[in-house]
């Protein structure tokens, strides 16, 4: 069974948004080969108008350059890319979404896939915090019977 196989078994029922692209990172890709039923409650379209695409196209005004630069740096590196974007809906409205995005390897070491957890974070009330981390909370809908499995599985957490 590969990386990605294992994680299109665990993932369809998951109340976090799961995606996987192929590992072609320059444009037209990388291409969307799954997505579970949560992502596209999250990016707000239908199943069958996100797998083929690229995830670009959740991309809007307030998407910040130097974050995807950043995302694309990582993507490169075939390291974790973890960090906060702003996407768009289909229905043109916004959200901030958490990205824990890593690469999926063969047991040669080469990268067969990309799969990201995606999920959506409210600003927090009161204080300004210094970090990304400390400014965001997971939105109602995200914190789920899911949270402590993904906890064992250092999704979303800051290393
Ligand atoms: C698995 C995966 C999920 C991604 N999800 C998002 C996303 O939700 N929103 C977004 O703006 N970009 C997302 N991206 C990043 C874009 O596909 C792209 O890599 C990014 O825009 C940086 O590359 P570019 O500089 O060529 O645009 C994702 C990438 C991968 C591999």
């Amino acid at each position: 069974m590969t990386g990605f196989e294992l994680i299109r078994a665990f993932a369809h029922d998951a109340t976090v948004g799961v995606v996987v692209t192929d590992p072609m990172i320059e444009l037209p890709g990388p291409t969307i080969l799954y997505a579970n039923a949560a992502f596209g409650r999250l990016a707000g379209r239908e199943l069958d108008a996100i797998v083929g695409q690229s995830p670009r196209f959740m991309q809007g005004r307030e998407t910040r350059r130097e974050t995807l630069d950043a995302f694309h740096r990582a993507l490169a590196a075939g390291e974790r890319f973890h960090s906060y974007l702003t996407n768009y809906r289909a229905d043109g409205t916004k959200y901030r979404a958490e990205i824990d995005c890593r690469p999926l390897r063969a047991a040669d070491g080469r990268i067969e896939n990309f799969v990201s957890f995606e999920r959506e974070v409210l600003r927090r009330k009161g204080r300004p915090a210094v970090n990304a981390a400390g400014r965001y909370e997971p939105s109602d809908e995200s914190k789920n019977v899911l949270s402590g499995a993904l906890h064992a599985l250092g999704v979303f957490m800051h290393s």
